[in-house]
């Protein structure tokens, strides 16, 4: 693993610096892809500044390796409860462990953390990392920078700072290459290509708790920046629906005609509102500019302007409080083999309530009710860090996701049908009810049929007397599992990451113990082995 890095690495020592550029080391943690996207940008940047860069995941260096290093960078994103990423888990359970070494002064570093703040915690392990390096003897060549949801801006000035730094200044080689200019912007998460709405259809049955909808789209005329693996996501670029839009005008008695000044310029502001800006989640940003001390948990922006709590409240000042509207990521449900010019996504209606009040996601019910036939949506590809079909078309499967998260094993099985891959094929998908919740059953028995799927465990939960979670039939088939993990199989798990995800996992080490005989440290240890090997990889959110 570390050997790609090394390598890399010692292409570009000091000696050569003259010719190739310092040596730099970009080390990065992410989930969606972000953070992964942002380290590429910073070798090419830093070879614009006379550094020549090697770029992989936190989890692809030891600790001992750090010493090693004199110039440093890491971005990476937190997930979910103040985690670190599903590929910097295993770093930073090493950084953080009180018998970690200590780290040389010649370790130059600085860190860029990808953050949400409308979680608790707040890019915790960003810096978890940042306070550790440092403890542990390290220098920080500026100080580090934690960003909010709206990343770029942030993220620019850290870069700048980070190469302005003194430590970073001194080092660098003089072999600088100028930036490339003129290259044509292609179709990325800020020039986003104008997909077509193909098709929609609804897969789940009128009796499901939930609306998941089949979306395909046209990427014709995108060109290669559109190209996607199986494995990749989508970003799509939502419209806020019209009637929250009016419902924030009312509260605040405009018109929606006024004049606004947004960071891109001057818009008007019932257009901001309904394309650029973010109508739910409250942020230090808004109490800030709202003037208001805090408000409680379960308040989005409507219930604060509704409170009468916000004392003087102008056109400007509104928006002033609101962040930017994000793209969402969804996992690509389609093989562009199988749909050449198309990409078609499984998505989930979001509808709660709180507050006594009904809510709905933005982007998911703008794809599934606003965005009609032959409308068009912004999106890009994502290209995924960690999650990727086998290129050993022999290699067994076994394909772990319950609800929406079937989506990339449709694109996985597709895939391997037009590849006519002769490995097996094992899926697992379950939710509430046969009767409506079984999404894409035709094609699945279409694949049961022709033999592409070998096995597939379906697991409702509430169709029988006791619960059957994908779990509890992955675990009753324990012994296959053991049988499919010795042949060489890859695990795949797609969807909820707090609870499904987390108890497919014990299972699996579970079955480890109780029918390949192992002991719990051997179970965990076969667990590690498949990760550094790409055999369990894992798309959760
Ligand atoms: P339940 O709501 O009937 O308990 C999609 O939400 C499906 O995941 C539902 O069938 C749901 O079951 C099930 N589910 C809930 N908790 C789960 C868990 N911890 N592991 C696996 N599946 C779970």
């Amino acid at each position: 693993l570390l050997s790609g890095l090394h390598a890399i690495a010692s292409a570009a020592t000091a000696e050569d610096a003259s010719e190739v550029g310092t040596a730099l080391t970009i080390l990065y943690g992410s989930q969606s892809g972000n953070a992964e996207a942002l380290s590429k940008d910073l070798r090419k940047f830093a070879k614009t500044q006379g550094f020549e860069a090697s770029v992989a995941a936190l989890d692809d260096v030891q600790l001992s390796d750090l010493s090693a290093i004199n110039h440093l960078l890491i971005v990476t994103a937190t997930f979910g409860e103040g985690e670190p990423t599903d590929n910097a888990a295993k770093f930073y359970a090493a950084l953080m462990d009180e018998n970690a070494p200590a780290l040389p002064e010649t370790l130059n570093f600085s860190i860029c953390g990808l953050g949400d703040s409308s979680y608790a915690e707040f890019n915790k392990a960003a810096m978890d990392i940042d306070a550790r390096l440092a403890e542990l003897g390290a220098l920080r060549a500026n100080d580090p920078v934690f960003c909010d949801v709206d990343f770029e801006d942030d993220y620019a000035e850290w870069k700048t700072a980070a190469f302005d730094s003194e430590a970073f200044k001194s080092a660098a080689g003089v072999g600088s290459a100028p930036e490339p200019a003129g290259a044509a912007p292609g179709f990325d998460k800020n020039h986003p290509f104008m997909a077509t709405l193909m098709a929609s259809e609804r897969l789940s049955g009128e009796d499901s708790a939930k609306c998941v909808n089949h979306i395909e789209l046209s990427l014709a005329g995108g060109g290669e920046d559109l190209d996607y693996a199986v494995g990749d996501a989508l970003g799509v670029w939502p419209l806020n629906c019209q009637n929250e839009v009016s419902a924030i005008l009312a509260a605040c008695g405009f018109s929606g005609k006024e004049s606004i000044e947004l960071k891109s310029g001057p818009a008007r502001l019932k257009s901001a509102l309904l394309t650029r800006l973010d109508l739910t989640t409250v942020t230090p940003k808004t109490l800030e500019a709202w003037g208001i001390e805090g408000v409680s948990q379960d308040m989005q922006i409507i219930d604060v302007l509704r409170s009468g709590d916000v004392a003087e409240l102008n056109p400007q000042v509104l928006v002033d409080g609101l962040r930017p509207l994000q793209p969402r990521l969804y996992s690509i449900s389609s093989s562009p083999k199988k749909h050449p010019g198309e990409v078609h996504l499984t998505v989930g209606e979001v509808r709660y309530n709180l507050n006594e009040t009904a809510r709905k996601g933005v982007a998911s019910t703008y794809l599934g009710e606003r965005l009609g036939d032959g409308g068009m949506v912004g999106v890009y590809v994502q290209k995924s860090a960690h999650f990727h079909i086998p290129a050993d078309d022999a290699a067994p499967l076994i394909m772990i996701g319950p609800g929406t998260g079937i989506a990339p094993f449709r694109a996985f099985l597709e895939e391997r049908e037009m590849r006519e891959a002769p490995g097996k094929n094992w899926l697992f998908f379950g939710d509430q009810h046969e009767a409506c919740d079984y999404l894409y059953r035709e094609q699945i028995e279409t694949w049961q049929q022709s033999g592409l799927l070998n096995k597939a465990s379906l697991a409702w939960s509430r169709d029988g007397a006791d619960k059957v979670y994908v779990q509890t039939l992955l675990k009753q088939d324990g012994q296959e599992i053991f049988q499919w993990l010795e042949d060489g199989a890859a695990i795949y798990i797609c969807g909820d990451a707090s609870r499904m995800a987390a108890d497919v996992d014990k299972a699996l080490r579970d079955i480890l113990q109780l029918n390949g005989g192992k002991s719990k440290e051997e179970a965990d240890a076969y667990m590690d082995m498949l990760v550094a090997t790409h055999r369990y990889q894992r798309d959760v959110y």
